[in-house]
């Protein structure tokens, strides 16, 4: 099968998921976008309002700086993967309980199988969290590289969100860093 097919499969498998609290509550689900060839995932939390609306991963305000990071270093967003831990918004942008990141991350994980890239970036803590099986604090994690399922690289980045609310340049700001970690990813895009 192709993985086109095998990504449809997934897609269609979330629009009719039920296995959490939080379907009754979406209007739409989000499974994520992209390039399926792409080397380089991007993995966030969860789908926030826009989201949500929209049916589409990091379309708020966090997704437009998420898509400046990336372009900045002349990766286009279309050409890259992008999606998240859980697949429907959580009210009022609360992060997801554990439940319902153990009853979701099954698609995550099928959707790596399909896409089998060379580094995943999580974006913010909880999805550092989901790779590397424990919570560290994502000022201490960043722009370090893991692995997961042997070969796969980990390399967590701050989440958007949390440069927003932290916009200072100077250096060794959480900006400065991202700017520095997304140079280190256009590495494995290659
Ligand atoms: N925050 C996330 O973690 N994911 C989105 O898709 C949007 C905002």
């Amino acid at each position: 099968m192709k993985k086109e097919e095998m990504m449809a499969i997934i897609e269609e498998r979330i629009k009719n998921c039920q296995s959490c609290h939080l379907h009754l509550l979406r209007k739409n689900t989000v499974p994520g976008e992209g390039n399926i060839y792409s080397p380089i995932m991007f993995v966030g939390e969860g789908p926030g309002e826009e989201e949500d609306n929209q049916g589409r991963p990091f379309v708020g305000k966090a997704g437009q700086l998420l898509t400046k990071i990336i372009e900045s270093v002349n990766i286009k967003r279309e050409d890259v993967y992008i999606t998240n831990v859980v697949k429907c918004r959580p009210p009022n942008n609360r992060v997801p309980t554990n439940l319902e990141i153990q009853s979701c991350s099954h698609y995550l994980t099928a959707q790596i199988e399909i896409i089998n890239p060379r580094m995943i970036i999580p974006l913010g803590s909880t999805a550092a969290t989901f790779f590397l099986g424990k919570e560290e604090p994502i000022t201490k994690i960043r722009g370090k590289k893991f692995t997961w399922k042997g070969d796969i690289i980990i390399f967590p980045m701050f989440h958007p969100s949390y440069l927003l609310r932290n916009p200072s340049k100077e250096k060794g700001s959480p900006k400065d860093l991202t700017w520095q970690d997304i140079k280190e990813v256009r590495r494995y895009y290659d």
